[in-house]
């Protein structure tokens, strides 16, 4: 087999053999085919696309390209979360508690964060000696005691798209439906998923900043997880202003606190309720969407998400008494209020930009070197929709540094309001399940 017949055949639109497929995801993976060939190939597929049955190809030749967790030891349906990104989602940890507490076992593996705040792991370890270095057999002993771990990146996991995803971004190949829905499929399948919830972003501050582009993700990744026998659905939610209140990692740590509390923000809780009657659905532990939201609005109101929170942080080294006392979390020294220059109806919150203001305070990384500061970060006051009188707090800043002019102007310059009401946008805007 020969690379340049393999380019030259995507080139004139033609599909793609499983054994094509996996000559070039292995030969790049091993070094034995070069950067610019790959280039190729990957430019003619942002031209010509792949078929269904070529994405799945796709997919798993990247998942056969390294290590495959197995979580086989572990008890019931492993049904894993993937949020394609967004400014302060605070989605997973409320979320694996809840779904945790009604029997359905996460088993989550989780990265640092690059950009506006950190990662789930980052924001983990704003709590007072939290580890997430356990062993696999530690690993799988925590899910069957408790129902909830999670762990950072180990072992070799994907490396073909970890060589492919950094070619692409050089090379002008990022935004492909087939190449992103591969490579995001093919990391959560890697992870051990038997079952796979999507919650694809759409809006200013998402990956996919339209919902017809959202849609078309979300149909891909649906399609290539069930026709490799994992049961996959995708929910699209709005991403046009930052989720819940919180932007920031021990803010959101908060956050979650209060989520499980029933005391969270509107938003978060009620994206919390859609994709956990969906992983409790396709976990086996209900029939339906509406008696799997029953069961896990129980479980906050009883308490149960909660204490399965507090034992999953103690199960890992963390100091759970912050679930009780949130002001235990790493504080910052400045905090600061953002009022409203005049009386409105808040119309847009630019998502990427009240990001940027985060990170400019230090609440994310803007290179893999860079150091967070965990307790930095900002809390709205408000949300699209809501009325505000003149000199009202439009969001709080929390800082370590005391000169916040660059991010009170990123904030004025991207929180915009309206003299006529305004309606606030729809969270959850479609539910993909082929
Ligand atoms: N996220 C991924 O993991 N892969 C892509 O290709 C794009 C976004
Ligand atoms: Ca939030």
């Amino acid at each position: 087999m020969r690379m340049v017949d393999i380019i030259e055949k995507k080139r004139d639109g033609e599909e793609l053999t499983a054994e094509e497929i996996r000559f070039f995801v292995e030969g790049y993976t091993n070094g034995s085919i070069p950067d610019y060939q790959v280039s190729a190939l990957m430019m003619a597929i942002y031209f010509k696309d792949m078929t269904d049955r070529e994405r799945a190809d796709l997919t798993m030749a990247m998942v056969e390209s390294g290590d495959r967790i197995d979580l086989s030891q572990i008890e019931g349906i492993k049904v894993d979360k993937h949020s394609t990104g967004g400014v302060g989602d605070t989605t997973t940890l409320p979320l694996a508690a809840m779904v945790a507490a009604v029997g359905v076992p996460v088993a989550k593996m989780s990265g640092r964060g690059l950009g506006h705040t950190g990662g789930t792991i980052d924001k983990l370890e704003a709590i007072h000696g939290f580890h997430v270095e356990l062993s696999g057999e530690e690993f799988v002993q925590q899910v069957n005691d408790i129902k909830m771990a999670v762990i950072g990146q180990s072992g070799n996991l994907t490396p073909a798209d970890k060589k492919l995803y950094a070619l692409r971004d050089v090379t002008g190949t990022v935004s492909s439906i087939p190449l992103i829905a591969s490579s995001i499929m093919s990391k959560k399948i890697a992870a051990g998923a038997d079952a796979i919830v999507l919650d694809v972003k759409t809006g200013d501050g998402a990956f996919m900043k339209t919902l017809d582009d959202a849609r078309a993700l979300a149909h891909a990744m649906v399609r290539i997880g069930n026709s490799v026998g994992r049961n996959t659905m995708a929910i699209i939610s709005d991403m046009s202003q930052p989720l819940g209140y919180a932007i920031g990692n021990s803010l959101e740590v908060k956050e979650a606190i209060d989520t499980l509390k029933g005391v969270g923000p509107a938003d978060l809780n009620e994206l919390c309720y859609t994709l956990g009657s969906q992983m409790v659905v396709l976990g086996g532990k209900a029939k339906t969407i509406e008696e799997a939201r029953k069961m896990l609005e129980e479980v906050v109101e009883n308490g149960a998400a909660l204490n399965v929170l507090k034992r999953f942080i103690a199960a890992q080294g963390g100091d759970s008494s912050v679930v009780d006392y949130p002001e235990k979390l790493p504080q910052a020294k400045y905090v600061v209020e953002v009022p409203a220059k005049e009386a409105g109806y808040i119309a847009k919150i630019e998502a990427d930009d009240i990001g940027t203001a985060a990170m400019l305070l230090g609440a994310g990384r803007a290179t893999k070197e860079s150091q967070i500061d965990l307790a930095v970060g900002l809390v709205l006051r408000k949300k699209v929709g809501d009325e505000v009188r003149e000199g009202e707090s439009l969001v709080t800043v929390y800082a370590n540094t005391e000169n916040v002019d660059a991010v009170l102007q990123k904030i004025y310059g991207h929180i915009h309001l309206s003299q006529q009401p305004v309606t606030a946008p729809k969270l959850i805007q479609d539910i993909i399940t082929k």
